[in-house]
């Protein structure tokens, strides 16, 4: 039988788009699906309880449309949502099902990165407030110190396309100082949230030069690769046509034309309800 699941990568809205970029460059062969639910984004400052009821619709959608597994390309989703999908939805679904966020193998990678050891994190709320990133990294680095920054003013900048404007200067410049006050030895900072890469001229431009920036797309694919390469059974299952399909839960002019900035290239979506 032909194999026929897309791979399922999941946003709040148009950030995950960098994630599929970079899982597209290095993994062209698979089919994908993503979905943004751009009608309820922002995520990054909801309750746990929201952010977790809406992502475990959007992962039963995914699974109505035949992916057997799931990316959450969503930091805050896979702060607030992903375990409990994981250890209490999942077995609803079928034996075979999978979900997986970005927060697990970017730590398992991040402390490579740095030399000092003192490492800034810019996140959403929710993800800092999650804690996830210090539990994670200390997981698998436990001598590095985690520097945790929210940066509620970024995503809203890039979700209403402002990001280029004078106008986020004040917010970047504001979080980043905020971040680097809280350790002088800080040389790696990590862009949490799949958002901040649009950020990364306006972030580059007033960053010590000392201090590196990492974004986690190619960070996300290269775990991917590894795990379809463990799970041969899963990798049967992937569909391999190279094609994409993106949805939205809001209007698909506008994420045609948002979600190319996000992509690097055009894209057409269609239009999905989801919790109906
Ligand atoms: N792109 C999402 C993340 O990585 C957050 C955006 C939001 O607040 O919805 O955390």
């Amino acid at each position: 039988m032909q194999p026929s699941a897309p791979i399922g990568v999941f946003d709040s809205g148009y950030g995950g788009l960098t994630i599929l970029k970079e899982l597209v460059n290095a993994l062209p062969q698979y089919d994908y699906l993503y979905l943004g639910d751009n009608a309820r984004a922002p995520y990054g400052t909801r309750s746990f309880e929201t952010v977790y009821q809406y992502t475990l619709e959007a992962v039963e959608w995914f699974f109505e449309q035949g992916c057997e597994l799931v990316i959450l390309a969503c930091n805050t989703a896979s702060a607030k949502a992903l375990r409990t999908i994981q250890q209490k939805d999942l077995a609803n679904y079928g034996p075979s099902k999978r979900v997986l966020g970005v927060i697990r193998p970017t730590a398992e990678v991040i402390g490579r990165f740095s030399e000092s050891g003192q490492l800034g994190v810019l996140a959403t709320k929710g993800t800092v407030i999650s804690e996830s990133y210090i539990l994670e990294i200390a997981h698998f680095f436990p001598e590095m110190a985690v520097y945790q920054q929210a940066c509620p003013m970024w995503v809203p900048l890039i979700e209403n396309g402002a990001h280029e404007g004078s106008g986020a200067d004040y917010f970047v410049k504001e979080s980043l100082d905020q971040l680097l006050q809280q350790s002088p030895a800080i040389d790696t900072i990590l862009l949490a949230c799949t958002h901040y890469p649009l950020l990364i001229p306006k972030i580059s431009a007033i960053l010590p030069n000392h201090i590196q920036l990492i974004a986690q797309g190619e960070i996300v694919a290269q775990s991917l690769a590894h795990y379809l390469e463990r799970h041969p059974a899963m990798e049967d299952k992937c569909s391999k046509k190279g094609q994409i399909r993106f949805c939205t839960t809001d209007s698909t002019a506008d994420f045609d034309e948002k979600g190319a900035i996000f992509f690097g290239k055009s894209l057409k979506s269609e239009h999905i309800l989801l919790g109906h």
